[in-house]
């Protein structure tokens, strides 16, 4: 198959241009490129007061805030800080007595097809009634609670409970292993944790609650009292008594109504890890004001969200996508949209074109991995092309979590959107909090592959190491030199880490690093990212931080002396681990090379989640070292990617190695 080939050689010759189509434009928020430099230009010229104006525009407030940004304690830049709110109260409260009140806020798919819909009415309800529970069992504002959670309504009834009461939550996606759960609990502090019995992916019954049984008897998780279970299967789970309570439980006799709780703007809304450069994920912070702000005005400007949309993000609540456009941006905008439980490929791989066209979807957001596995599917299996379904009630792709390949693009493009559709590509991380460079659908003309150019207020820009900007068509590192609302306000327990990896002194300090390489078209100036400068990977969309595995594969200690993991380029993931290891007995070959690798792949899904398996396992009675005994990374990237090795190896100590690592298992 050739429709997915590696992006790089065509992303240099891309000049495909998309203007916006008419029906894009008619009525746009943003609906021409003067509008979009007008509010770049308002911006730019009065920061304060551009950003004071769309924060009383968009969110109600129970107390004004009188200050827009405080920079006194730089890096940790403060937003509309003497002011009140309640998060859950924007999203739901707000809509009381407005014609949103009675709209479906939610149409939720089960993996096996059931649909329930709740409107902004019902979910309000459900959301005070859980948050008495929560309320009932101690919880108050401050504390830290860990959602464990399949994808569904009460994994956004959770989230919004705890912001209701001021709880700060943490979501752990339920992909992620005990013992990473585990770790999250401790670092978080985590009072409770609310998990189900069992997730329901492709018409398999997967355990939750045993995961955090064995993450609970791990130790260092004291402080947890409660752990509440919503009931998703029948299947029996055990249950420690004085600790679980199921949802039912929790929620007898509890009232319908729960008063939300204000907090200030700077409030901790939650904390939500994600992979670093170093063994430890970090637990991004984000505050309550600022990043509500930015989710309901993203909603607005990239999504120009209106009133008849079905939007449908794709992604887990356990990462950001689906923090900022599930359980928050939609429900701010008072938008109807669609939650699936269940995977792209079941019952088979035409489940999201059939959702598709069964639930009128408007809105698709979606990553490139998911694509590519799509398209693959498509062209293997006439049955579930997109072609054979309605898609007409599309009017706007996104596409979210790593570069989109202009091939990739133009599948989309083409079978999807019907070649009506704008995409807008959404470069954004866990740290900026939503949306950071985008495409505006009624304004920006699109570029396959580019994420174009930066969102009104976001002073985004490209340097090299010293901070001097790069000129157009040569790449550098990716920076934001001005403060936005819905930035990282610090790493959890950990403000020296917050400092040292987004605000380096070379850059001044107090300019944001975003981690990414990226470079400028020569002609319009748009973004292209280029990949981490970083020791991060991007593995179909998720962030793993090779330094992470490789304390994952090293603590086998009965096996593995040494290890060394990077990223080689892969077609459909867009990029893939390799782990390069040196036994503590001699080196293995043949069966027995292929035993100890699946044995190490199961001990990082066990450490780590089944994501962060390695795909691709060298042994080596040794690593290529310099004679200073640095691991030579570059060069294990070319091994890694199958490369002819170029570089000077005259430093290497031990060259006979090289064929030894030529061998994947
Ligand atoms: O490398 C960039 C890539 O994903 C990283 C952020 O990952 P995470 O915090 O998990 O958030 C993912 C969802 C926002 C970035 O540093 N990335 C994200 N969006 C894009 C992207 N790379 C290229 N194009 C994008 N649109």
């Amino acid at each position: 198959m050739n429709a997915v080939p590696s992006s790089i050689e065509s992303v240099l010759v891309e000049n495909r241009v998309f203007p916006p189509p008419p029906q894009a434009v008619q009525g746009a928020r943003i609906g021409s490129m003067a509008a979009y430099q007008q509010l770049v230009d308002e911006a730019r010229a009065d920061p304060d007061a551009f950003w004071a104006r769309l924060a009383r525009e968009n969110l109600a407030w129970t107390k004004p805030f009188s200050k827009t940004l405080d920079e006194s304690k730089a890096p940790f830049f403060e937003w509309f800080a003497d002011g009140e709110l309640n998060a859950s109260a924007n999203c739901l409260d707000r809509h009381m007595g407005t014609p949103v009140e009675h709209k479906t806020a939610i149409v939720f798919e089960s993996d096996d097809g059931k649909v329930t819909r709740l409107t902004y009415r019902e979910l309000l309800t459900r959301v005070a009634r859980f948050a008495n529970a929560l309320k009932a069992q101690g919880i108050q504002k401050g504390d830290r609670v860990v959602l464990y959670m399949p994808m569904g309504i009460e994994g956004v009834v959770a989230m919004q409970a705890c912001a209701r009461l001021g709880a700060t939550h943490s979501v752990v996606f339920g992909g992620f292993s005990a013992k990473a759960l585990q770790e999250r609990i401790v670092d978080v502090g985590a009072v409770a944790v609310i998990t189900a019995n069992f997730q329901m992916r492709g018409g398999k019954e997967l355990p939750l609650k045993a995961i955090v049984d064995e993450a609970l008897a791990m130790g260092g998780c004291e402080a947890v009292k409660t752990v509440l279970v919503y009931e998703r299967t029948a299947s029996a789970w055990p249950r420690v008594e004085g600790r679980d309570k199921t949802f039912a439980e929790a929620l007898q006799g509890v009232s319908d109504d729960c008063p939300p709780v204000p907090v200030g703007a700077e409030h901790p809304l939650f904390i939500l890890y994600t992979s670093g450069s170093t063994g430890k994920p970090k637990g991004v912070q984000h505050a309550t004001g600022g990043y509500l702000l930015w989710a309901k005005l993203t909603m607005d400007w990239t999504f120009d969200l209106r009133p008849e949309d079905v939007f449908w993000c794709t992604a887990d609540i356990g990462w950001i996508t689906g923090h900022s456009y599930v359980a928050y941006g939609p429900l701010a905008a008072g938008a109807t949209q669609l939650v699936f439980e269940g995977v792209p490929t079941f019952p088979d791989a035409g489940r999201f074109w059939k959702m598709i066209q069964d639930h009128k979807v408007s809105i698709f957001y979606t990553a490139p991995t998911a694509i590519r596995s799509l398209i693959k599917a498509a062209e293997a299996d006439g049955k579930v092309h997109p072609d054979r379904y309605d898609l007409t009630s599309l009017r706007l792709l996104g596409s979210v979590g790593e570069p989109i390949n202009p091939e990739a693009w133009m599948w989309f493009h083409r079978h999807i959107g019907g070649e009506r559709c704008p995409i807008v590509d959404t470069f954004w991380q866990t740290e900026t909090g939503g949306h950071v460079i985008t495409p505006l659908p009624g304004a920006t003309p699109l570029v396959p592959g580019s994420c174009t150019l930066p969102l009104p207020g976001i002073d985004a820009a490209i340097v090299d190491e010293t901070g001097n900007e790069m000129p157009n068509g040569a790449g550098g590192m990716l920076v934001i030199r001005r403060p936005w609302p819905s930035m990282i306000r610090t790493i959890w327990n950990d403000p020296e880490r917050f400092k040292k990896s987004y605000f380096p002194p070379e850059l001044g300090g107090s300019v944001y690093l975003a981690g990414d390489g990226a470079v400028r078209s020569a002609d319009r100036g748009y973004f292209r990212i280029t990949g981490r400068i970083d020791d991060v990977l991007n593995v179909s969309g998720h962030r793993m931080g090779t330094m992470e595995i490789e304390s994952a594969l090293v603590s086998k200690t009965d096996l593995v002396a040494e290890a060394a993991v990077v990223g080689r380029p892969d077609d459909m993931t867009g990029e893939a681990i390799c782990a390069f290891v040196v036994l503590k007995r001699a080196r293995p070959t043949g069966d027995e090379a292929k035993a100890i690798a699946k044995e190490l792949r199961d001990w990082v899904a066990r450490e780590i989640g089944p994501i962060a398996k390695p795909r691709d396992i060298r042994f080596g009675e040794n690593l290529p070292k310099t004679r200073s005994g640095k691991i030579m990374r570059r060069l294990l990237r070319s091994i890694a990617k199958g490369e002819a090795i170029t570089q000077d190896t005259s430093t290497l100590e031990n060259p006979q190695i090289l064929a030894q690592l030529g061998e994947a298992y």
